[in-house]
């Protein structure tokens, strides 16, 4: 999940027009630099290929020109995805909760490509499996229901060692709200040592009780998007296992990671309204500042400490579902230090060994509110809310939208008055 600063394009190319050759477009001498491309099977035409490709530039019209070259070249069509102009204009985010599946086609790689030091790199079955996953994480669709996957036995036995070692930690290392929620999966969601529950079923949960859903994501998805998908309280899951190898190690987020680590949390209220702080203060923010909300979401969400009354808890999702690190990180190997979002921003971090420093918040609404505040630094010409009867972001620049704002608090200020006169 890191951020790029860049520019995309995706267009169409028929297999009969040959291959794309990047190296006639893309040169540091023209000013372009080629970041990342690749390419996916169409998804309006299965006889051909779509090409992601994403590029740094400071020249806009050398961009200009090179999209000119490449609708010259290509039969298809050359779209312009996004494009990062002067630091003073706002970049683009997504206002209904359906603009999310813009970022289907935004992921920086695709979810069957894999490190050569990942433990399945070699295993040509584990690639088939994971294009299997991408693929439907690449065509779903607001509003679809998430395709049920039949795991197999291998899979299964995966997971099994995952949830029993886990498990045994859960009362002693996590926080009050996941082992409140925990049961509650068990009971409704099929989490079962010998089941990996479905994340439809799971989404589907969670709706019920914080408005909370998952949706399936092919790939990695740039900071800005990913955080977006939290202001309108949508989470990207993989759905995935690690391979079955090196059951208790992942170098990347899985379904144990999330069905684990995540999912507990998004079920308690205070927690999803403080993930959802994080992604409203993203959309429309700067890079530097989406920088330090990533930054954030990972000391807080993937690797927060809590404290609960004199003790001190994991609630971080990377904690929750590393059985190595939940140990360690309460011991006093590691740094700590309070929660503090103007600091904690700024800290530098590891991606593949043991966290050196955790932040510890005194409470999900305390830490809630000291989002709230660093989202007030971010320049940022209007305020946001989430209108959840529309599913969308209403953008707090006119007084028809505050006076709608209004009308909505005096109607519940309204209903607080009455129930507190009908309890006296
Ligand atoms: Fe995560």
């Amino acid at each position: 999940r890191k951020s790029v600063s860049n520019h995309c394009l995706v267009g169409h190319l028929a297999p009969s027009n040959g291959m794309l050759n990047p190296d006639s477009h893309f040169s540091s001498e023209k000013g372009i630099n080629l970041k990342h491309i690749e390419s996916r099977p169409s998804r309006m035409n299965s006889q051909e290929f779509e090409f992601f490709i994403s590029v740094d530039t400071s020249c806009s019209k050398a961009l200009d020109e090179v999209i000119a070259g490449l609708r010259t070249e290509i039969s298809g069509h050359v779209h312009e995805l996004s494009r990062n102009k002067q630091k003073d204009t706002v970049p683009w985010f997504p206002n209904h909760i359906q603009d999310l599946d813009r970022f289907a086609n935004q992921i920086l790689s695709y979810g069957s490509e894999l490190d050569a030091d990942h433990p399945g790199f070699t295993d040509p079955v584990y690639r088939a499996r994971r294009k299997e996953f991408a693929d439907i994480a690449y065509s779903y669709r607001h509003g679809q229901v998430i395709p049920k996957v039949e795991y197999t036995a291998e899979e299964k036995a995966t997971w099994s060692t995952v949830f029993r070692e886990l498990k045994t930690l859960y009362p002693t290392h996590a926080c009050r709200e996941h082992n409140r929620v925990f049961p509650l999966l068990e009971k409704y969601c099929g989490y079962r040592q010998d089941n990996i529950p479905q994340l439809e079923d799971v989404s589907c949960y969670l709706q019920s009780c914080t408005g909370f859903r998952l949706r399936p994501v092919a790939g990695l998805l740039s900071s800005r998007d990913f955080l977006a998908g939290l202001a309108f309280r949508v989470f990207h899951s993989t759905q995935y296992i690690r391979h079955s190898s090196k059951p208790m190690y992942t170098p990347e987020p899985d379904i144990c990671h999330e069905l684990l680590g995540h999912v507990p949390l998004f079920a308690d209220p205070t927690f999803a309204q403080f993930s959802q702080e994080i992604g409203l203060a993203s959309l429309g923010a700067p890079d530097e500042y989406i920088e330090r909300l990533a930054t954030v979401y990972w000391f807080t969400v993937e690797f927060g400490l809590c404290k609960q009354g004199s003790e001190v808890k994991a609630y971080g999702a990377g904690l929750l579902s590393s059985f190595g690190e939940l140990q360690y990180c309460l011991t006093d190997k590691p740094k700590i230090q309070p929660f503090d979002p103007l600091k904690t921003s700024l800290q530098k971090y590891p991606v593949t060994e043991f966290q050196p420093i955790y932040f510890v918040a005194e409470s999900f609404d305390d830490a809630k509110e000291r989002v709230r505040k660093f989202a007030d630094t971010i320049p940022r010409p209007f305020s946001v809310r989430y209108n959840a009867y529309t599913q969308s972001i209403e953008v707090l620049n006119n007084t028809q939208q505050l006076r709608n704002l209004a009308d909505s608090i005096s109607g519940e200020i309204g209903i607080l008055c009455n129930a507190l006169r009908k309890m006296e």
